[in-house]
C-alpha cells in the first residue's frame, strides 16, 4: 500500500477549488502544496491564503511543502491556513530542530525534507521527532523533471534509519508508473506526483496507474 499525494503544482490554477475536489474524487489520499518562494527556489507559486481559500473544498490532508528560505516565520500562516502536515527543508533552516518543535507545537505533523544532494544523515538527530521526511528526487522549484535514479539508494538508507520510527518516506518529483515502483520496492510509504497525476485530465486513472 502506498499514499499518492497528487501535487498542485501541476493543476489549472484558475480553478483550484475544482482540481481539489476532482482529486478528492479519483482516489488521491493527500493534497501535496508546493510552496515556493523565489528565493529558496527560483519559483514563485502560492502562499497561506490560497491554501485557506481552497481548504474547505475537501476533508483529505493538506500537504505542504515550503520550499522557502526562513520557513520558521512562516509556520504559524500555514497552520492558520489549514495545513495539516508541514514540512520544511533541512537547507533552510539555521535551527532545525527548533523549527520542528515549533511545526509540533502547533499540534501539527512535521517533515523534514532533503534537496538530492543533502546527505540523510542531517537527519541523525531530529529523527525520533519527525512524523515524515520528504526525499526530493529532482531540484526543487518546477515540476515535470527527470527522477535522480540515485535517489532509489537514499530512499533506502532512510528506510534503514528509520526502521522503528514512526516517519513516513515520501518521495517527490519525477514519479510516474515506472519511478513510483522503484520507490515504493525501496521503502517510500508516500509518492508526490504532478504531472503524471494531471496528464491528459484523467486524474483516477492516472493516480490507479501509479498505485
Ligand atoms: C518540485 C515540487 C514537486 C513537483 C513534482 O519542486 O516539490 O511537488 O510538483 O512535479 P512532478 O511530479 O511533475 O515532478
Ligand atoms: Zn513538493
Amino acid at each position: 500500500m502506498v499514499l499518492i499525494a497528487p501535487s498542485m503544482l501541476s493543476a489549472d490554477f484558475s480553478c483550484l477549488k475544482d482540481e481539489v475536489k476532482a482529486l478528492a474524487m479519483a482516489g488521491a489520499d493527500w493534497i501535496h502544496l508546493d510552496v515556493m518562494d523565489g528565493h529558496f527556489v527560483e519559483n514563485l507559486t502560492f502562499g497561506p491564503m490560497v491554501i485557506k481559500s481552497i481548504r474547505p473544498y475537501t476533508n483529505l490532508p493538506f500537504d505542504v511543502h515550503l520550499m522557502v528560505d526562513n520557513p520558521s516565520k512562516m509556520i504559524p500562516w500555514f497552520v492558520n491556513a489549514g495545513a495539516d502536515i508541514i514540512t520544511i527543508h533541512a537547507e533552510a533552516c539555521k535551527h532545525l530542530d527548533r523549527a520542528v518543535e515549533l511545526i509540533k507545537s502547533y499540534g501539527k505533523k512535521a517533515g523534514v525534507s532533503l534537496n538530492p544532494s543533502t546527505p540523510e544523515t542531517v537527519l541523525e538527530y531530529v529523527a525520533d521527532k519527525l512524523d515524515l521526511v520528504l526525499v526530493m528526487s529532482v531540484n526543487p522549484g518546477f515540476g515535470g523533471q527527470s527522477f535522480n535514479p540515485l535517489m532509489i539508494e537514499k530512499i533506502a538508507k532512510i528506510k534503514t534509519m528509520f526502521k522503528g520510527k514512526k516517519a513516513l518516506i515520501e518521495v517527490d518529483g519525477g514519479i510516474n508508473a515506472l519511478t513510483a515502483a522503484e520507490c515504493k520496492a525501496a521503502g517510500a510509504d508516500v509518492l508526490v506526483a504532478g504531472s503524471a497525476v494531471f496528464a491528459n485530465g484523467d486524474y483516477k486513472k492516472n493516480i490507479e496507474a501509479l498505485r
